[in-house]
């Protein structure tokens, strides 16, 4: 999918603020592309705009067909269980026929959720819940996944572990994914392209195409290439 000469301003306090500025971005339609930039660099904008929940200014956005997005909260619907939050995205023609269906088994399978179809999001652990929000988004059979720093309000083991589950999951379903985060550590875990954000440009793009996973990141190359990315993103 492609994205080119993208433009996205906003009016904050009567001045013009440029966010996006003439971005042009190739994501993979089946790999993990991570989107890495610093605090207010438009990672987000960029998501709102592909999930067409915000209209660019210019510029074009490829046929992007069906998004699931994930936060860094899971935004599950607290009165509602497990299996209902994951089948709430669904029109209610198929929400009742999905109930018993071989698929809600397998989503749930694949997070990691067997045995909690029943529980609550205030049962579920924080890890669990973004797992149910995953299952969630890929319910609703996506062509791309949109995740937006969705393991940043984790602890850093279950973090790691959700990078895990993520490359599992990955290798399973093959969806296009399109990830953003400010580690670069959990850039260089799961993606396939790094591309760095700033000023509302596409600064810097890595190929990881050929480190395969799971990826050790003291191996020498890494290191390296974290050098040179923390140094990418240091610079003004
Ligand atoms: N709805 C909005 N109205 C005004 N300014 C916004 C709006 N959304 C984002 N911004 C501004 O745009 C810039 C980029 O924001 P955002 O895309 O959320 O960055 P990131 O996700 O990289 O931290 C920030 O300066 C932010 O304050
Ligand atoms: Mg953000």
């Amino acid at each position: 999918m492609e994205i080119q000469n993208l433009c996205k301003s906003y009016q904050v306090s009567g001045r013009k603020l440029d966010v996006l500025n003439q971005l042009d971005l190739n994501i993979d339609d089946h790999g993990i592309t991570v989107i890495l930039g610093r605090s207010g660099c438009g990672k987000t904008t960029l998501l709102r705009l592909i999930a067409g929940l915000e209209h660019a200014d210019s510029g074009e956005i490829g046929d992007v067909g069906k998004t699931g997005i994930i936060f860094q909260e899971p935004r599950l619907m607290p009165w509602l269980n497990v299996t209902d939050n994951i089948l709430f995205g669904l029109p209610k023609s198929e929400r009742k026929q999905k109930t018993e269906h071989a698929k809600l088994k397998h989503l749930i399978e694949l997070t990691g959720l067997s045995g909690f179809e029943k529980a609550f999001p205030s049962q579920l652990s924080g890890g669990m819940q973004q797992r149910a929000a995953l299952a969630r988004a890929l319910a609703y059979e996506p062509e791309y996944l949109l995740m937006d720093e969705p393991f940043a309000a984790l602890d850093h083991f279950t973090r790691k572990q959700m990078q895990e589950e993520l490359l599992k999951i990955h290798s399973e379903e093959k969806k296009g994914i399109l990830f953003v985060t400010h580690s670069i550590d959990e850039a260089m875990t799961i993606g396939k392209k790094i591309v760095i954000l700033e000023h509302g440009v596409c600064k810097k793009e890595y190929s990881l195409e050929h480190v395969s996973y799971p990826r050790d990141l003291l191996d020498g190359t890494l290191v390296e290439l974290k050098k040179e990315i923390t140094q990418q993103i240091g610079m003004d």
